[in-house]
């Protein structure tokens, strides 16, 4: 075995006398692996009932003959005109009732039985030719799932989701809290996805729409993967997620596959891209539990959708997809092997780029296969991390609705202000689900945990009653998953285990001064609390302004570990200096010290990667 390498090919872009030189050039490149087929319905199949696979016949036939795998895609993510056109309720609809029509991709309701009939249909098709192809190394379903739509196919199996939930139209407006506002439901008839309001939505209502909708693409998922699955149960099931996606839980749908994959596009323009890059990569291996994952997609150069498509330097493409490799991936793919010449993507960054395979793009790619060839012996490995950071999409989603009482308090930005210094301190984080297994891990993190859960609660103060560290952030610890507030004071159920009480919500335009003797004096700023000890030890504390002497840092030993709270967000370097020192306590220790800033460093099996993103 080795790394894969290669990306999204799509020959029915070219003419055939193309296909040859494309396998050709793959060659040359070291290209072991490509993804086929992603947007090629209507190629597939031009009209319902008539399927032409002689050219895919014809492709896979070549790749097999060079020694190329193929990840073959279901192409259901793109439906041709003449579904949209012969059953227009395919065609998605937007929360203002407006309908997405065919000419771009994505279009499609994942409820209408058309769309989802004819899903399977050319999935099973294609399954029923290609399962047993000699080529075929992986089955990847769909593309990037996140589609969204409000219509009235949606209406009916929301309301069949929410009477599964909550029973009936009683449970249903009490967890809603419909007596707020004259929101009462009388007959399901009237419930409805959240579409166009005079005012803000029912917070509920919002959050259940965005569950119900990832559950509604995993179904889409699920079928489709049952499909292939039942014509060669050996070859693996795949869907390639995209960088911090809150549309789809990632950890219930990581669940149902066999390899998770990623497609990520950190931005060259970005000064933070190497560790938002990490963050994802180490996100993606967390959600396969820590197996070895796939990088779908990255671009070779530009992104095209972007306002500014800087192209990545010399030396970004292999930096990053070390990076990659680092952090668990056993393929580095792109989007895509050929650069478009038509459509939208005629922009975009290519392993062959426009200019031909003289060029310095390919040039780098082809030393990028040789290198990765060349590192055989790290497919199969995994990486290693004692601490882990919590990740919880309906936190995330929760802490993102609505009037909320502040707008600008991103759940992933909270996440990275937690990664970021242990990023730079090069201490391996993997990232763990709220109610998750958290045992083995020195210390956890949970920069934010807005809602939560009694059995998640229940989770964590196990975890630190058996020895264990935890760090929580603010704002954490105030409502259940029905978004229904928790009262007597935060954070709720895990008031104990933090040995505190917060009592009011402090957000705040101007920044706050934190006094500390143990951390030094600091600045903090977007969010403060009104919070009062409850047998924690105070580490630092509120000066000036409303919160004087408020504890805005708590230190708790709560059976046989210790459990943190920050009230607020700290500037960086004094997050730093907390995390450095929790990390001590807890023997936590960098994967190599004393590297200057900007080298990274992974531990992956038994060899250490030393990136330097100087
Ligand atoms: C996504 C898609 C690809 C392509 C790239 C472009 O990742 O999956 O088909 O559109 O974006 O960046
Ligand atoms: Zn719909």
């Amino acid at each position: 075995m080795a790394l894969g390498f290669g990306g999204d090919y799509n020959p029915e872009q070219w003419e055939p006398d193309v296909w040859a030189e494309d396998v050709r050039l793959m060659g040359e490149a070291g290209v072991n692996l490509v993804t086929v087929g992603v947007f090629a319905w209507a190629a597939l199949q031009p009209e319902p009932g008539r399927y032409t696979f002689g050219w895919l016949d014809d492709v896979l036939g070549l790749l097999h003959g060079a020694g190329i795998g193929v990840a073959l895609a279901t192409p259901t993510a793109s439906p041709p005109p003449w579904l949209g056109h012969r059953h227009p309720d395919t065609l998605p609809q937007g929360p203002d009732g407006v309908r997405r029509l065919y000419g771009s991709r994505n279009q499609y309701c994942p409820c209408a039985p058309a769309y989802r009939r004819a899903a399977l249909a050319v999935t099973e098709a294609l399954a029923d030719r290609y399962a047993h192809h000699p080529a075929l190394r992986l089955w990847h379903i769909g593309n990037e799932y996140g589609t969204a739509c409000h219509c009235e196919h949606c209406a009916r199996r929301f309301r069949g989701w929410l009477a599964r939930r909550y029973g009936d139209l009683d449970g249903l407006n009490a967890a809603w809290g419909t007596a707020v506002w004259s929101q009462r439901y009388g007959d399901w008839a009237e419930v409805l996805p959240p579409r166009r309001v005079q005012y803000v939505i029912n917070p509920l209502q919002d959050l259940d729409y965005q569950r119900f909708v990832s559950d509604a693409l995993l179904e889409c998922f699920a079928a489709e993967r049952d499909a292939v699955r039942a014509r060669n149960p050996a070859v693996p099931v795949t869907t390639n997620f995209m960088d911090f996606y809150r549309h789809t839980d990632g950890w219930r749908w990581a669940a149902e596959e066999d390899v998770v994959s990623l497609d990520t596009y950190p931005d060259p323009n970005d000064p933070g891209a190497a560790l938002r890059g990490a963050m994802s990569k180490d996100v993606v291996r967390s959600l396969g539990g820590g197996r070895p994952w796939l990088l779908m997609e990255q671009s070779p150069g530009a992104a095209s959708w972007r306002p500014v498509a800087t192209p990545k330097r010399p030396g970004l493409n292999r930096l990053w997809s070390l990076q990659a490799v680092a952090r668990g991936a056993d393929a580095v793919l792109h989007f895509q092997w050929r650069a478009s010449r038509q459509g939208a993507e005629r922009a975009h960054g290519a392993m062959v780029p426009h200019a031909g395979p003289g060029s310095r793009v390919f040039r780098e790619i082809c030393e990028l296969g040789r290198e990765l060839a060349e590192l055989s012996g790290v497919e199969g490995t995994t990486v290693a991390a004692d601490v882990a950071i919590v990740l919880d999409w309906d936190a995330w989603r929760a802490v993102e609705l609505d009037h909320q009482p502040h707008e600008g308090f991103r759940y992933v930005d909270r996440l990275t202000d937690y990664y970021a210094p242990l990023w730079r301190a090069n201490i391996t984080c993997d990232f763990a689900p709220a109610a998750g297994a958290l045992g083995r891990y020195r210390l956890v993190l949970v920069p934010n945990l807005y809602q939560v859960a009694p059995d998640a609660a229940a989770n964590l103060a196990a975890y630190v009653a058996g020895g264990g560290t935890l760090v929580m952030g603010p704002f954490s610890g105030v409502a259940d998953p029905a978004e229904r507030i928790y009262t007597g004071g935060w954070p709720g159920p895990l008031r104990e285990v933090f040995g505190v009480r917060v009592e009011e919500h402090w957000p705040v335009l101007t920044p706050l001064d934190v006094a500390s003797a143990a951390l030094g004096d600091f600045t903090a700023s977007m969010w403060g609390e009104w919070a009062e000890a409850s047998g924690a030890d105070v580490v630092a504390a509120y000066r000036g302004g409303p919160l004087d002497g408020r504890p805005a840092i708590l230190r708790h030993r709560y059976g046989g570990g210790t459990a943190w709270y920050v009230t607020t967000l700290p500037e960086p370097d004094a997050l730093a200096r907390l995390l450095a020192r929790v990390c001590a306590d807890a023997g936590v220790e960098p994967v190599v010290a004393g590297l200057p800033p900007g080298v990274e460093a992974v531990r992956r099996g038994d060899r250490v990667f030393l990136l330097d993103h100087r």
